[in-house]
This record gives C-alpha cells, sequence and structure tokens, in this order.
C-alpha cells in the first residue's frame, strides 16, 4: 500500500505506538557516534543539555511516548502534533499529561510564547515539510520558542529532494511511505543565522556535533543539538 506523508500515521495510529512505546524500532545501526545507539540515547541527552525543565516535543507522534516519559523524568514537556488522531492516542494512553497535548502544525506559527521553553525536541518530523517551510517557519519558530541558552534538538532524515521506501514494520505487506530529505550543513547554517551554535562533540561519552545513523528501513539520518544564545 502506497502512503501519501500523514495519512500513513491516521491509518496506523494504534500500531505506530505499539512499536513505539515497546522501542521495537527505537534501536539504531550504523552509528557515527558510539554513545548514540537508540532513541533513549536521545533522550537522556536533550534532558542533560537542557538548561531548564520546559520542554516542547514538535511532531510527537502517535501515542506521545517521549512527551510521557520525559514528563515522569520531572521535565515539563508539552507535545503537538499535527494529526489529530495521533493526539487523541496519546491522551488517551497518558491521560495524566492530556493537558501537555494539543494538535498543531508545525509548518505554521506556533502558538506558545517567545522564550517559552527550555529545549525543542523535533525527531523525524520535517520529513514530512517542504524545505522552504522548514527553513523559512518551522526553524525560525523553534527558535523564536526557546529561551536563551535553551537547546533545539533536531533529527531527520538526509540527502536531497524526496524519496519513497518500503517500511516492513506495518503488517504483512510493506507499505510504501514518502520522505523529504535534508542536507545537514544547510540545516546548521539556517540556525546559525537565527543565533544558534551546534553543541561540539566532546569524545566518545558526550553526544554531539553532527551524528549519523541508520533506522529500520534502513534509511540514514542525522541529528545535532543547537543551542540559542
Ligand atoms: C515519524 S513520526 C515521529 C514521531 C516522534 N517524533 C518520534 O520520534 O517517534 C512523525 C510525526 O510527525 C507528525 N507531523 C508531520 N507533519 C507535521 C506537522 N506539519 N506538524 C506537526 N506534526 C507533524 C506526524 O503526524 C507524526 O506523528
Amino acid at each position: 500500500m502506497k502512503y501519501e506523508s500523514l495519512d500513513f500515521y491516521r491509518d496506523n495510529t494504534l500500531r505506530y505506538s505499539e512499536l513505539s512505546h515497546d522501542f521495537t524500532n527505537s534501536v539504531y545501526t550504523d552509528s557515527s557516534h558510539p554513545g548514540l545507539r537508540d532513541d533513549m540515547d536521545l533522550l537522556r541527552r536533550i534532558s542533560e543539555l537542557a538548561p531548564g525543565k520546559r520542554g516542547l516535543d514538535a511532531g510527537c507522534g502517535p501515542g506521545g511516548r517521549n512527551v510521557h516519559l520525559l514528563n515522569t523524568w520531572g521535565l515539563n514537556v508539552d507535545g503537538i502534533d499535527a494529526v489529530e488522531e495521533n493526539i487523541d492516542l496519546s491522551k488517551e494512553l497518558h491521560t495524566e499529561i492530556s493537558d501537555k497535548l494539543q494538535v498543531v502544525d508545525i509548518g505554521m506559527e506556533l502558538p506558545f510564547d517567545d522564550a517559552a521553553f527550555d529545549f525543542v525536541m523535533c525527531n523525524g518530523v520535517i520529513q514530512h515539510l517542504p524545505p522552504e517551510t522548514t527553513e523559512n517557519i518551522t526553524v525560525p519558530e523553534f527558535v523564536r520558542v526557546l529561551a536563551s541558552g535553551g537547546i533545539l534538538q533536531l533529527m531527520f532524515k538526509i540527502g536531497s529532494g524526496v524519496v519513497s521506501v518500503l517500511d516492513k514494520a506495518y503488517g504483512s505487506d510493506s507499505v510504501e511511505r514518502t520522505f523529504q530529505l535534508y542536507d545537514e550543513h544547510r540545516l546548521v547554517s539556517v540556525l546559525e543565522n537565527l543565533g544558534c551554535s551546534v553543541v561540539p562533540s566532546a569524545g566518545e561519552n558526550e553526544l554531539g556535533g553532527l551524528i549519523y545513523f541508520n533506522d529500520h528501513k534502513p534509511m540514514r539520518y542525522c541529528v545535532f543539538w543547537a543551542r540559542k544564545t
């Protein structure tokens, strides 16, 4: 079955949430940094780097796993997603944080004040946005809602143009999904123009710099952390 962008999540909300909550598809291969093995390493790193507790998970996904986990760690995290079914399921599964979850399109101005957050994380979401929107609206909005010293964690698929790939994790038949790829150096330069700088690599034990890895499909990703100065 072939999917166009967000319809995939509407049709596979529950399955995506199950795979997410048991971390089935959250283990990476061919990581360029020995300290990055899975989604949990990313969650630990953003919580270490954040200068405070207020966070935003932009494109939190079906079931809102990361919003839930970070709140159980004592952080104060909001989750937003463009797909209503994703937010409804997140509220159903994690009633204690239902007032922190809302439907928001990150391709538009965000409904938060300037400097509202100490960190923003956006994992595997800009793959659903045109690059012009990401560069001119989404990333500037992330920076606007970050406090000075705040951290953006941005994870995305790398390359150029749009690709379609088969994902075997959804039933007996593979589903075909389409993604926008990004040039990581261009995104770094967009962030630098907005007054942010990439957190440098600090050896084997501390995640930093530009880190690359594969997911289960497999597709190649980059993740980095940028601090607003
Ligand atoms: C691959 S999932 C990633 C979910 C989550 N960040 C994670 O790491 O598991 C992509 C998510 O981005 C959401 N999304 C796509 N376009 C969006 C947009 N314009 N605004 C907000 N969320 C969006 C989708 O609905 C989906 O839940």
